[in-house]
């Protein structure tokens, strides 16, 4: 598999979706940077890149068929990265669906699948980049109170090199394997919890988890005692 290894970049994803475009670009590939410039999450969001500070990778990789959606491969490197955090640093971290992952409360890494859909309406290929923040740092003030790192809960300098090694391993074997979503379901922190769903037009309301679906929806129950399957929306706990 072909690694492209950057210093500084605008961002992982962007490089992994220059090189799908590109004539006679091998898949998979993989894409690691020390920090980026223009590093994104959802919802055209920023992902804070601080050189030096995380790990900063995107997968390039063909999905396969149909059932290949954003949601599930978002699932899948949710589960890799739970268990690379394991295996690594012996760090236990949940998920706050959908591709948000915590640990002690605070946001530890991010998860952005992208890609192109073809007319058949299947993905032509996927690009799965994660964010994780390894190094104890000062945030900048506006994730000082939500971000944590690894080396805040493990103690010693995070080992970038072997992590990135251990991750790839797992996210690939993770795409090969069956369903995961029972795994996924068990590192949830939102099932069965009181939630502020923000859809993405912007308007919220209050709601409890009752589920995650094979397909990686969130299933809700409203006030109004309504049931409603989430696609897309961001939620937030409430304490
Ligand atoms: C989020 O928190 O909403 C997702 C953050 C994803 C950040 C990673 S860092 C590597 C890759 N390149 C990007 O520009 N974004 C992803």
């Amino acid at each position: 598999m072909r690694v492209f290894k950057y210093g500084m970049t605008d961002s992982t994803n962007t490089r992994a979706r220059e090189y799908a475009k590109s004539e006679g670009g091998e898949l998979p590939a993989v894409f690691i940077a020390d920090g980026q410039t223009e590093g994104r999450g959802r919802r055209g969001r920023s992902f804070d890149s601080e050189l030096g500070a995380g790990l900063y990778i995107s997968f390039l990789f063909l999905p396969k068929g149909r059932g290949a959606t954003p949601a599930d491969i978002t699932v899948r490197a949710a589960v890799a990265l739970i268990r690379s955090l394991k295996k690594a640093f012996g760090l236990s971290a949940e998920i706050k669906w959908i591709n948000d992952i915590f640990v002690g409360g605070r946001k530890l890494a991010g998860i952005l699948a992208e890609g192109e859909f073809n007319d058949a309406g299947e993905l032509s290929y996927a690009v799965l980049g994660i964010g994780v923040n390894l190094k104890d740092r000062k945030f900048p003030e506006e994730i000082s109170d939500i971000a944590t790192s690894v080396e805040a809960h493990v103690g010693g300098e995070p080992d970038r090199e072997g992590f990135a090694k251990i991750l790839t391993e797992q996210f690939f074997s993770v795409l090969a394997e069956q369903s995961v979503i029972e795994e996924y379901k068990s590192y949830s922190c939102v099932i069965g919890k009181q939630v502020l769903v923000r859809r993405m037009s912007g308007e919220s309301f209050s709601a409890k988890v009752l589920d995650i679906t094979p397909g990686g929806e969130l299933l809700v129950l409203r006030e109004d005692g309504e049931r409603e399957l989430l696609f897309s929306a961001e939620i937030s706990i409430r304490v």
